[in-house]
């Protein structure tokens, strides 16, 4: 059976700030991740046999290419769109707009950010790169975000929608799936 690895791009600016979407680059951690990352695709993946896939945006891209691989790149992986909210920090939305804070924290599935996603748009975005993802002929590496991540694991392991807005996708840490078995390795 195919292996799917998922990791998330190494910590960014933007996650130093909390702050929601944005499109830079990594935080000196994160570098430190992503060469971490490259120490285990040369000790662990058949790089032959393996494909490679990051978002569009600039925090996976940079991962990858410090890791040392060269990837496609999909942008239906890109990470969920905060609309007006994309930039903002996640305290500056709560004291600016205490209303919209309120109505994702109550329901942050169907919540859709003003001029961008919700989760429920988000999974079938990712849907459709999952449709792209060749699960025959050999593994995946996929580089992605956050929600993103949420999306495509619940999809993968048919967990129920109400389940992804909260599943914790740790930073700095390479996920592997195969079948119905979901192991975790923190690199850093
Ligand atoms: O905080 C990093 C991030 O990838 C943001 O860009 C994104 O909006 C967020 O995570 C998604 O997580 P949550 O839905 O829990 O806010």
């Amino acid at each position: 059976e195919k292996i799917v690895y998922i990791s998330r791009h190494g910590q960014s600016e933007m996650n130093v700030k909390d702050i929601i979407g944005g499109n830079g680059y990594l935080s000196p951690s994160g570098v430190e991740y992503s060469e971490k990352l490259g120490d285990y695709i040369a000790n662990n993946i058949d790089t032959e046999n393996t494909r490679f896939v990051t978002s569009s945006m600039n925090r996976t891209r940079q991962t990858a290419m410090l890791a040392g691989v060269s990837p496609e790149q999909n942008e239906d992986l890109d990470e969920i769109d905060a609309g007006d909210f994309d930039g903002l920090s996640y305290g500056e939305v709560k004291c600016r707009f205490p209303s919209e804070y309120e109505a994702r924290k109550d329901d942050k599935l169907n919540y859709r950010y003003p001029n961008g996603e919700s989760y429920v748009d988000l999974l079938k975005r990712t849907r459709l790169a999952l449709n792209s993802v060749d699960f025959e002929n050999c593994d995946n590496f996929l580089i992605i975000h956050q929600a993103v991540a949420r999306c495509l694991i619940a999809i993968m392991l048919g967990l129920s929608d109400d389940k992804v807005p909260q599943m914790e996708i740790p930073l700095h840490t390479v996920i592997k799936i195969q079948g119905s078995e979901i192991t975790y390795q923190k690199l850093l």
